[in-house]
């Protein structure tokens, strides 16, 4: 079952809460779906939108947006050590994550309230907390515009990287996902050496999933700004990664700098570009409608009736910064339509 909107307000349908319009929406449930309306009208600009929790629009879209609603969860493997699940690619994420505590399952747990639908959660490859999508991605599943055929890739053929995977390269505008196949694990596997994490999860008793998952949600919560009050996309920038060389020249000057390894790659360091932000004293910035949050420097806020054009204005403010006070690059991590 497809639906079909024309001259749409997308005001609802971006965390931002801008105001842009889409000439077409078309909601899909299937393969079938994408076959029959590709078929029929073969599109030639077209982009998907999922819960749009990682966009901004700066202009109206005249081309189609493609949202895939559909949220089955099929069980596809179970032994003595966990379960395999296929979830289509409609499914909000954190239902998921509070399915899976519920059911005494280990493996997403620190990915809890991270804003995001689970088809878009291998795009980005999301991550929090010491965790990433992508360490319980076992296949992504997508409709190839090319060919009309169902494709699916196993982790590794996805190339996922720190908010990086070939759906944001190789596979931009051809890949549509349908669905997204996950291991989930039954043995404890806390993973508390992220930040605050292991003192938040102690003051709650201990390890258990329900204590992870309920530390996870009151740190965000203390940081992120609600999108249903002040409109924002999370990080709106990425951390930067950077040559050890320019990490150890900017520590030499800035030894409080937080740096993190880059796991298999000893010659590249990624920072903090919270960090930077909050030490080219930026943090809590506003210029009218759009600011830097107070709580966390990485994100950029609507505080009401900005355009997607304010937020870039403010973006590129804060790029030119950084870059002059550390000589550091930092882009957005938001797709910017
Ligand atoms: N920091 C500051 N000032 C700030 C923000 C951060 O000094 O305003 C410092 C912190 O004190 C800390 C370091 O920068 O030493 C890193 O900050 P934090 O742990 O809050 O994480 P982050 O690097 O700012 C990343 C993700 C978040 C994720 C958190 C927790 C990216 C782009 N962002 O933020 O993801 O929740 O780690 O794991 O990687 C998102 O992608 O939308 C998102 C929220």
């Amino acid at each position: 079952m497809k639906r079909i909107y024309r001259n749409i307000n997308l005001k609802n349908r971006n965390s931002f809460g801008v105001v842009q319009h889409a000439a077409t929406l078309v909601e899909v449930e299937s393969a079938d779906d994408l076959r029959d309306y590709f078929l029929a009208e073969q599109p030639t600009k077209w982009y998907v939108l999922g819960g749009g929790n990682n966009i901004l629009f700066t202009q109206d879209y005249d081309g189609v947006l493609i949202s895939p609603r559909s949220e089955r969860m099929e069980l596809i493997a179970e032994d003595t050590e966990g379960i395999t699940l296929r979830v289509d690619a409609g499914k909000v994420w954190d239902e998921l994550v509070e399915w899976s505590v519920g059911e005494g399952l280990w493996g997403i747990e620190n990915l809890s309230a991270i804003p995001s639908s689970v088809g878009a959660a291998p795009v980005q490859n999301i991550g929090a907390y010491g965790a990433e999508a992508k360490d319980a991605i076992t296949a992504v599943e997508y409709f190839d515009t090319r060919t009309l055929n169902v494709v699916r890739l196993t982790r590794e053929e996805c190339h996922f990287a720190y908010r990086e995977s070939i759906f944001k390269h190789e596979l931009r505008g051809v890949a549509i996902i349908l669905a997204v196949e996950l291991r989930l694990h039954r043995a404890p596997r806390p993973n508390l050496g992220y930040g605050d994490v292991i003192r938040e999860v102690e003051a709650r008793g201990g390890a258990t999933l329900r204590n992870i998952r309920d530390a996870i949600v009151a740190i965000r919560s203390s940081k992120l700004p609600d999108p249903k009050v002040l409109g924002n996309a999370g990080s709106f920038f990425k951390n930067p990664i950077v040559d050890a060389a320019v990490a150890e020249r900017l520590l030499a000057t800035y030894p409080d700098m937080p740096t993190y390894a880059v796991p298999g790659d000893a010659s590249h360091v990624k920072l903090a570009a919270g960090w930077l932000i909050d030490r080219a004293g930026l943090k809590g910035y506003r210029d009218g409608k759009v600011g830097v949050h107070d709580r966390q420097a990485l994100v950029l806020v609507n505080h009401g009736g900005a355009t997607g054009e304010d937020v870039m204005r403010l973006a590129h403010k804060v790029c030119s910064e950084v870059r002059a006070k550390f000589s550091v690059e930092i882009s957005p991590e938001v797709n910017v339509l």
